[in-house]
């Protein structure tokens, strides 16, 4: 705790925060509400903080160490938390809001190459405009690039464009193309906007390797308040989902093949069978009739090989001609429910 109340009066030493500093995102002051602050690398944090410019300089409001923990000053003890203990999602949450809480945040992040900021201006609500519904949509598939395109004449004495994302509550910063100044990235953009302010190009907006949380509302705003509102969509089909459908599809088509080819060997067996067995009933009829014409009590099995037709259907059976004699009269009462 010791080094934590240290590091306080170091921030509260050192940090600036200059009137008309790049916002990277507008929040809507609710009763609830979330200031987001999420290290986009992976390299390790050494510690961050979160502060408030207020009028007589900046007030410390939560620092966070991997090793000493934690520390909420008491002013906002009561109503604020970090949303998550994960080290990279180092998000605000206050409650029981009131106007005082309309401001300037900055959340800053220490690692070892050297300091990630992002500044959060949080507004009264009623001064959080509702963007007009977009006129535009664009629909693209995860994991490749976007180009938005902002409708001014390149040739046109427009200064600045400046390129934002939407959503209920906030507005994300995700670049500004300033004539004179050059170009500007929101923290959360950093890594993947491009915005190619010296050619003529200016008017387009690239969001490399976008997933389906890129999905949203997007605006242009440029020549003072002239903007353009468009949608956009990320399907979530890459090839994997490609390959899932082919795997699927072909296991669906191999089981099919399957389900016939028994099907087709099923039906084959039971015709020979059926085949078979007609041919043993000719035979037998045959016999029969033979035997019941002649005065002989024999079997008399040399009947069977009386006539070239009956001998095959013989042959097959002959160590069963008993058993299949005593059934006949089976087949014959109901010859149909058998096949
Ligand atoms: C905390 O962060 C992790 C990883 O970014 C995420 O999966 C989880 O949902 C977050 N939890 C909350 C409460 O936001
Ligand atoms: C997206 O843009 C970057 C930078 O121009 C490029 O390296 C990458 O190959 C592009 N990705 C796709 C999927 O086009
Ligand atoms: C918006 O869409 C219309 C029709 O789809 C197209 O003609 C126009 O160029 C688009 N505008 C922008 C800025 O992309
Ligand atoms: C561009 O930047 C210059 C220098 O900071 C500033 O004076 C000017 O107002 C900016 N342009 C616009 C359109 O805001
Ligand atoms: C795109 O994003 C995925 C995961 O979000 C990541 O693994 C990959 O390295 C990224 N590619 C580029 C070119 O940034
Ligand atoms: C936009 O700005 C122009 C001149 O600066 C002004 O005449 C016009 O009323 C403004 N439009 C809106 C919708 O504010």
């Amino acid at each position: 705790m010791d080094y934590l109340a240290c590091l306080i009066v170091v921030l509260q030493l050192y940090e600036t925060m200059g009137e008309g500093r790049f916002v990277d995102a507008t929040v809507k002051l609710t009763n609830n509400m979330n200031l987001e602050c999420i290290y986009p690398k992976t390299a390790g944090i050494t510690q961050m903080s979160w502060v408030k410019s207020i009028a007589t300089g900046k007030e410390t409001i939560a620092v966070s160490h991997p090793l000493y923990g934690v520390h909420i000053e008491d002013k906002y003890k009561d109503r604020v938390r970090f949303i998550n203990a994960s080290s990279r999602d180092r998000s605000l949450n206050f409650i029981k809001t009131t106007e005082a809480d309309v401001g300037l945040y900055l959340c800053s992040i220490t690692f070892s190459d050297g300091v990630w900021e992002k500044v959060v201006q949080v507004i009264q609500s009623d001064s959080f405009e509702v963007p007009v519904l977009p006129t535009n949509h664009t629909i693209t598939e995860s994991g490749g690039n976007v180009t938005l395109r902002c409708p001014y004449s390149v040739g046109s004495s427009v200064q600045q464009v400046m390129w934002e994302r939407i959503k209920a509550d906030r507005m994300d910063t995700i670049g500004l193309c300033n004539l004179s100044e050059g170009k500007t990235y929101g923290s959360d953009y950093q890594e993947r906007a491009m915005i190619d302010c010296a050619t003529q190009e200016r008017d387009i907006l690239v969001i490399q390797n976008v997933t389906a949380s890129d999905s949203g509302i997007y605006r242009c705003r440029y020549g003072g308040n002239k903007t353009h509102v468009m949608s956009l969509t990320v399907t979530s089909e890459t090839l994997d989902h490609h390959w899932h459908i082919l795997l699927i599809a072909g296991g669906a088509a191999a089981s099919l093949l399957l389900l016939v080819t028994i099907l087709i060997i099923s039906i084959a067996l039971v015709y020979r069978k059926k085949k078979k067995r007609r041919r043993i009933m000719k035979a037998l009829s045959k016999a029969l009739y033979s035997t019941q014409t002649r005065p002989s009590n024999s079997y008399g099995r040399s009947n069977f090989h009386g006539t070239p037709d009956s001998r095959r259907g013989v042959e097959s059976v002959s160590g069963q001609m008993d058993e299949i004699y005593i059934n006949y009269r089976d087949y014959s009462r109901k010859p149909k429910t058998r096949a």
